[in-house]
């Protein structure tokens, strides 16, 4: 029924997430790379849940999740009596997960226009067309990475070495990933590309994902901590930056995870190219620039400790921001699924869509 070239890329990737009969499966990515476990979830509470505690993450996977979630919820809606108040729930409890990733909103809305669609139907014919509407969003998520994989690979000279930050690989897509995906496509095309992975602390993103993908798919990777960056910039070895975005403002102003911002800051200093590369559905038009995104505080056990080990005085006190803002200047260009734009991005983001 979904038949689409995605499916076709479908039997050799990474499987982030997937509806089976059983419920939501998604494989566990707070124990990578250590242990490849996979986790169904068979409620919306518990897929609310796997996106709050980041058994799922990476801001177009989080909207994918949210509309399985909601599917899985509403296909447990026992009559046509409780389905408006029910559904209503479901999305509440969803959106409430994590406020910064642009996609999740973005999917609630695109189910709840799926349900306003559907609702003089029977409650089969509505259980049905929100488990297809959340199937579609899953393969488009795949064939939109690939497309924008596509772009952003003729950014990329025949060899380079390419710094990114955090994840934005397949584990934070439906498949393929947005940042990764422009690298894969580039290596696919032949270019020699050298990935430079940031660890991406506290949550590791970076070592524990980016990494692990690199060498699941023998793209060479050199894994630094964050704080060499700078130094590896100063030298000469990185040629360019790509990293994903969790929401990007209507002027170009980009959240993305925490380290972002500074690492735009020294590609500027260096003279590097710093691309973002994103779908259209992390472009939230209308937040007029970064200041009006919100920024997520995570908790402070993610800075104390390291694999439940404590790295700081229990008394300490500590500031979690899971996400920063990369002002538009320091911006070189966005890559999308339907073009790569440049500034100035209050004109030419609108007009991507
Ligand atoms: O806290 P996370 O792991 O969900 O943050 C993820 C990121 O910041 C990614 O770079 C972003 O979501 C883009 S993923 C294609």
């Amino acid at each position: 029924m979904f038949a689409s070239p995605a499916l076709v890329y479908f039997e050799a990737m990474i499987r982030t997430l997937e509806w089976t009969d059983d419920g939501i499966v998604m494989i566990d990515q707070r124990l990578l790379p250590s242990e490849e476990a996979y986790l169904t979830f068979k409620t919306a509470e518990e897929v609310a849940d796997a996106i709050r505690n980041m058994v799922v993450r990476g801001a177009p996977a989080i909207g994918v999740a949210a509309a399985m979630g909601i599917a899985l919820g509403v296909q447990q809606i026992p009559s046509k009596d409780d389905v408006e108040q029910r559904f209503a729930d479901i999305c509440a409890e969803i959106q409430n997960t994590r406020p910064t990733a642009r996609n999740l909103f973005w999917a609630v809305e695109r189910m709840k226009k799926a349900f306003e669609k559907n609702r003089g139907k029977s409650l089969e014919e509505m259980k049905s067309a929100l488990k297809n509407e959340a199937q579609q969003i899953y393969c488009e998520d795949i064939e939109i990475n690939r497309r924008l994989g596509e772009q952003g690979q003729t950014l990329l000279g025949p060899q380079q070495t390419v710094l990114t930050h955090c994840n934005a690989g397949a584990l934070a897509t439906a498949g393929y990933g947005t940042a990764l995906g422009v690298i894969r496509a580039a290596v696919a095309k032949g270019k020699k590309i050298h990935v430079f992975a940031d660890e991406t602390r506290p949550f590791l993103q970076g070592s524990r994902l980016t990494a692990w993908e690199m060498v699941q798919e023998n793209i060479p990777c050199t894994l630094i901590t964050d704080n060499m960056a700078g130094h590896f910039m100063k030298s000469g070895a990185i040629q360019a930056v790509i990293v994903g975005a969790d929401r990007i403002a209507r002027n170009g102003d980009t959240a993305n995870k925490i380290g972002t911002y500074s690492v735009a800051v020294l590609a500027r200093e260096h003279g590097i190219p710093f691309y973002v590369a994103a779908p259209l559905s992390t472009i939230d038009l209308e937040t007029p620039s970064g200041e009006f995104i919100p920024i997520e505080e995570r908790s402070r056990a993610e800075v104390t400790e390291i694999l439940g080990k404590p790295v700081a005085p229990a008394s300490v006190e500590v500031a979690n921001p899971a996400f920063d803002v990369t002002p538009a200047r320091l911006i070189t260009a966005i890559i999308t699924e339907a073009g790569i734009a440049r500034p100035d991005y209050r004109e030419t983001l609108p007009r991507l869509f």
